[in-house]
This record gives C-alpha cells, structure tokens and sequence, in this order.
C-alpha cells in the first residue's frame, strides 16, 4: 500500500511539475500548440535570401523548398498580400525591418515562422498577417502596429487565423495602437471546417491600446499564458460559438473587459491572473480546458509586466532559435 501511495505521489508530482513550473520561462524558443502536429522549424536547413524591394520578398517566399527569408529593412507594400510558401522563415535583419502597408498570408500552407518583423499600417481588407487553413505556424517577437486615427474598421486584423487553421503559437510578440487585433475563426457559419481546429497559445505578448480581440476566438482553443493586457478598451479574450480556452499567469490592466463568454456562447477557465482596474465578469462560462498536450513553463503574473516588456516584440532576438 506505501508503494502504491509513493507511486501516485511521485506521479502527482511528476504532473505538476509539468503543469505548473513557473521558473522563468526561456525568450528563443517554441512552445505551445505550433510544437505539435511534427513541430515547426519554419525553412530550417535551407538557403538563406536577404531581399530589400517587395518584388523581392515575393519572389523569395513562395515555393514548397525549406528557405530563410530575411528582410532587410522596412518594405513598403501595395496593400495586397505577400502569399508564403510552405517551410518557410521570415526574419527581420536587426531592429527596425519588416513591412508596412501589407502583409503576410499562408493560405492551405504548412511550418512558417514569422520573427523580428515590424509590420503596420496594411489598409483592409489585408491582415498584418491572416493565416488560411494552414498549419503549424509560429508568430514570434514581432512588433504589429498601426494607429487609432481611423474608423475600427480602416484597418483588418493584425493577426487573424480562419478556416482550419491549425497548431499555432503566438509569442513575445507586441499588439498596439489597433481597432481588431487578432480574430481566430472568421465567422459564425465556418464551425464545420474550424471545430476541433483553431488550436493557438499566446504566451508573453504585449496587447496595449488595442481596442479588442486579443483575442477572439470561435469554435477554437485557444491557451493564453504569462501575456500583459495593458489598456484594451473593450474585450480582450472574447470566448465565443463554443471555444474553450485557459487564461493564466496574465496581467490585465485596464482592460474594460478582461475576459468574455456569456455574450456569444464561448467557454474560459481563468487562473492567477492579476487585474488591475479591469473587473472579471463573475459569471464566465467556466469550460473543460484545463490541461494542454505540451510541457510549458509560465512566468508567474506578478513577474510578466516587467518580463513581457523587457523581451517581446520586434529587436529583442534578432537570429533564428
Ligand atoms: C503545402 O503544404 C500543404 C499542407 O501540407 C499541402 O497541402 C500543399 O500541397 C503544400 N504546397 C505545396 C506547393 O507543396
Ligand atoms: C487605475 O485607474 C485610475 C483611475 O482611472 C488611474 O488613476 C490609475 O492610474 C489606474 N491604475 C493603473 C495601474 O493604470
């Protein structure tokens, strides 16, 4: 009987270490959804490209071949999307590259990595980058900006993900300065080709003066851990057709509403999260997802605000993991 009572203690112990370490948690490397399905290593093993023209970028991302693609500095778009091929890196050179007025697209792609880019200002109806029933995706220290100056709907998505999409991680990247930050699930009449998809963590980003969406999600999973919310002024994680998802370890500061389920039918299970003038609608739906298929180390939430803004966004990793 102690030998059995040893066993289960060690393997309750085993699982809690797993669950809910919270050493600090390492800036240059994947983890999350996007570690699944095979992992992503993006254009690992292949040629690397440096382009400067957005012919260039174009040309350089397309094709299925593993390829590194780095942009050096900020490319002026057309306002249409740039379309990355399948086993692809995208990495800013240095501190100040990317891509303004346009963005990515992955559409039916797999195993892309987006790094150190700063991308704004794409007019609608391109995203920052939109993610097209694809997977294995990692969006990682980015900085996504554009300006308040227009209507909400001036601008799309900073990031958005639809139709599929599938076994992505979102991490230490910055969310400012927009309307509709990050919608995953384009519509309530998609749930046939998004239920059991439209699995995302987001773990130790910036959403700050944004005004939504950080993001919403239907029909999805999605796992927020270790991210500071700082001045959304309507709905931060926005639970809606069913979602389930798990927020921990975040910091909300004045957020007008941190985390929302019973508006549109979606699920939350929220844990030792700290919110700051931002007040947690007492009656969340409270869902099934409390446990995620990774190992993940979180930064407790009294040490995110000083972590997330010394390490994410764009100039902080400047090289390939
Ligand atoms: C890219 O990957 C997707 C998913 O595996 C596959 O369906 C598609 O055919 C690939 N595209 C090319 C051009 O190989
Ligand atoms: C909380 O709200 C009050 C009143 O608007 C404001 O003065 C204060 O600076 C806010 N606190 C933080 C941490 O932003």
């Amino acid at each position: 009987m102690w030998a059995r009572l040893f066993t289960t203690a060690l393997l309750v112990s085993s699982v809690l270490a797993i669950v809910v370490d919270k050493r600090a948690a390492p800036v240059d490397q994947l983890v999350g959804f996007a570690t699944q399905n095979g992992g992503t290593t993006g254009g690992a093993g292949g040629p690397t490209t440096t382009v400067t023209s957005l012919a260039a970028l174009r040309s350089a991302v397309t094709g299925a071949s593993p390829k590194i693609v780095q942009v050096s500095g900020i490319i002026t778009g057309d306002g249409e999307v740039v379309d990355v091929g399948n086993h692809t890196t995208v990495i800013g050179v240095g501190s100040n590259s990317g891509i303004t007025g346009g963005g990515f697209r992955v559409k039916k792609g797999t195993n892309v990595i987006f790094r150190n880019l700063r991308l704004s200002k794409s007019p609608a109806p391109t995203d920052l980058i939109e993610l097209q029933t694809s997977t294995n995706i990692w969006v990682d220290h980015n900085t996504f900006s554009s300006d308040l100056d227009h209507g909400k709907d001036f601008y799309d998505g900073q990031l958005d993900m639809n139709h599929g999409t599938d076994f992505v991680t979102v991490s230490w990247n910055i969310f400012t300065e927009h309307f509709k930050t990050s919608l995953v699930g384009g519509s309530d009449n998609t749930g046939s080709e998004d239920s059991g998809h439209l699995r995302v963590t987001y773990h130790h980003n910036l959403f700050q003066d944004v005004n939504s969406r950080t993001p919403s999600i239907r029909f999805g999973t999605a796992h927020l851990f270790s991210n500071f919310f700082n001045d959304v002024f309507d709905s931060a994680v926005d639970s809606r057709d069913g979602a389930q998802t798990l927020v921990e370890n975040n910091v909300f500061q004045n957020v007008k509403d941190p985390i929302e389920t019973t508006l549109r039918g979606g699920f939350s299970n929220q844990r030792n999260n700290i919110f700051t003038n931002s007040t947690l609608d007492t009656g969340l739906a409270v869902g099934t997802l409390t446990t995620v298929p990774y190992t993940y180390t979180q930064d407790a939430a009294d040490t995110v605000v000083s972590i997330v803004n010394a390490n994410a966004g764009a100039g902080k990793v400047t090289t390939l993991p």
